[in-house]
């Protein structure tokens, strides 16, 4: 029972806009930086899924292995009869395993890209019998949703440490977005990696077989391919950093040596050791995370770590609000 809401889809070799806008601007930044988003083309998220099976990269195995675990206390803290809400496309393991022990009277998957949509909703379909209604959308903005769900309760699902790739101050945003989206009531099971040691950290960002360096590098290929861009092979290389302040994880493209290049036509120089900022990955304790959720109008109900304390699961409930304490 596929059913979807579409926008109409932008043509396979036309000109993204949003990709362009972003990318000029970001360029011309004092402090360049262009969304991570982009990363995640179709090669990007090939990428991307290599490095879920690295060893240095702990959280996709982490976030899977918890929640098998406590897959039971979850589902004996929801109500019978859910529509599950995911943002994003879903994964391959995560998603089944959620659906396959809550039993959901429907499931929404949002995602702005409709390929990615289809494709892993119409997985979703064939082994399920509930309805899947995938809907595409940003999910960063709020959304109606399908109103075939519109009697039924709701459960928001964010999993993969997704939020960590938000400032904090986005990140917020996005929180009361989902409760916008969900309604009062409505529940989140959210994922979110916690601090740890840094050499550890920066390994996952930084592996050995140089499969990060080249998601981070695809963003080059990308522009060249996309925008004609003329940035020159290995002008730039990939770098994990830690910013300790900041609690975050970032990835930069840096310049090996001053270069020139235009995208668009525009021209632009880096001096040799300046950097494109290109993604940020947020690291969460246990406060910050409730915190976080808090701010964006939900309130921690229960919380779940594997025994390391590497990754933790959180369900928060958007409560009424109260007119006083
Ligand atoms: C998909 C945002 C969760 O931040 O860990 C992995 C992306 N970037 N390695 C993360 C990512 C480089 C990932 N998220």
């Amino acid at each position: 029972m596929l059913a979807t809401f579409e926008a109409p889809d932008l043509q396979a070799d036309a000109i993204d806009p949003a990709f362009r806008d972003d990318v000029l601007r970001g360029l011309a930044d004092p402090i360049p930086s262009i969304p991570a988003r982009w990363l995640y083309d179709r090669r990007g998220s090939e990428l991307f899924d290599d490095i879920t099976r690295l060893d240095e990269y702990y959280p996709t195995r982490t976030e899977t292995a918890l929640l098998t675990r406590i897959m039971p206390e979850i589902v004996a803290a929801l109500r019978p009869g859910m529509a599950v809400v995911e943002f994003g496309a879903g994964s391959a393991t995560k998603t089944p395993l959620l659906l396959g022990a809550i039993h959901p009277a429907a499931y929404v998957p949002i995602d702005i890209s409709g390929d990615y949509l289809h494709e892993s909703a119409a997985g979703v379909d064939k082994a399920f019998r509930f309805p899947v209604l995938p809907v595409v959308a940003d999910f960063t903005k709020p959304i109606r949703l399908p109103a075939a769900i519109e009697a039924m309760p709701r459960l928001g699902f964010f999993p993969g440490s997704t939020i960590g790739n938000f400032v904090p101050r986005s990140a917020t945003d996005l929180l009361r977005h989902f409760r916008a989206t969900l309604g009062t009531g409505a529940k989140l099971l959210i994922g979110m990696d916690r601090v740890k040691p840094v050499d550890r950290l920066i390994a996952a960002y930084d592996d050995a077989a140089g499969v990060t360096a080249a998601f981070n590098l695809n963003l080059i290929e990308r522009i060249n391919r996309e925008l004609s861009g003329t940035i020159p092979d290995g002008a730039f290389v990939h770098e994990a950093r830690w910013n300790d302040m900041l609690g975050r994880i970032e990835m930069h493209l840096v310049a090996t040596r001053n270069v020139a290049f235009t995208v668009e036509g525009t021209p632009f120089h880096f001096a040799q050791g300046s950097s494109i900022h290109t993604e940020n990955s947020h690291k969460y304790g246990q406060r910050g995370s409730r915190l976080l959720l808090l701010a964006g109008g939900w309130t921690p109900l229960a919380e779940w770590s594997d025994p390391a304390g590497d990754f933790a699961l959180i369900l928060a409930e958007a409560q009424p609000n109260r007119f006083a304490p």
